[in-house]
């Protein structure tokens, strides 16, 4: 049987599956990935601008990279996949979705369940007090200040952070009851995000991984396929009854 009309089969079957993303999920709304050949870590090099440290060490360089983000976000909308996602939680296909990215898509195409392992960029949170504001905080000052005096960062998981308890234990529990874990546009290269495809596996789940290029878990997976994350999703959902 065809990948796509197995894919379709195995998630009408599955009682319970869940859907991991990436940022391969958002580039056709126009948000570029990080690995990819024209992705974000191909220019920069994150650790000298995705981190604490660099947000102490070089501010002005962080801020106008959060800010050209925003920019970014600000532009763009939720494809066809976000909506066919958030269609499926609906109709109970899938159980919810664990994802890396940060650009809110997922619960602007409507999808609840939504658990978001490096924070989101709608948010900015002082790194003393942890008072959270709206991410336009962001683009009101140079450096942003809390009213305590503390600096505000994006609401994003930074390199060297922990990523957030309940982010974690929502996604191991999702990861460790899901039938059928699918990913979707995610190189698995960054930990410890890419260790719950892996548990699914172990605990049983069928994998299948969606995404342009070869992944960091390919030999673990149970299926294969190569492509476009909104175009694939729509032939799935062309053949899901
Ligand atoms: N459809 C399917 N796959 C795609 C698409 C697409 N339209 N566009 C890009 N891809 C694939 C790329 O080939 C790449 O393998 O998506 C993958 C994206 O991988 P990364 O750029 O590494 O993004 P991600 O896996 O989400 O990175 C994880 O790294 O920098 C940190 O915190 C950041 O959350 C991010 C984490």
């Amino acid at each position: 049987m065809e990948n796509i009309a197995l894919l379709a089969k195995w998630l009408q079957d599955s009682q319970s599956t869940v859907v991991f993303t990436g940022a391969g999920m958002s580039t056709e709304a126009g948000l570029p990935d990080f690995r990819s050949k024209d992705g974000l870590w191909k220019k920069k090099d994150p650790r000298q601008l995705a981190s604490i440290d660099a947000m102490k060490r070089n501010p002005e360089e962080f801020y106008d990279f959060y800010r050209m983000r925003l920019h970014n976000l600000g532009l763009a909308d939720p494809h066809k996949g976000h909506k066919i996602l958030a269609q499926w939680e609906q109709r109970g296909l899938i159980k919810g979705i664990i994802t890396q990215n940060v650009d809110g898509l997922h619960h602007r195409a409507g999808s609840n369940n939504v658990v978001e392992l490096h924070g989101t960029l709608r948010e900015a949170v002082c790194i003393k007090c942890q008072k959270v504001y709206p991410s336009d905080k962001l683009l009101e000052e140079k450096i942003p200040q809390c009213d305590c005096q503390g600096k505000i960062k994006p609401g994003v998981i930074l390199f060297g952070e922990r990523l957030p308890v309940d982010a974690l234990e929502k996604a191991d529990t999702l990861s460790r009851e899901s039938k059928l874990f699918i990913v979707i546009g995610s190189s698995l290269e960054v930990s410890p995000a890419n260790y719950f495809p892996s548990l699914a596996r172990q605990m049983g789940a069928k994998l299948v991984i969606i995404n342009l290029e070869p992944t960091m878990l390919d030999y673990e997976a149970d299926l294969l396929i190569k492509g476009k994350a909104g175009e694939v999703l729509e032939q799935v959902e062309k053949l899901v009854k």
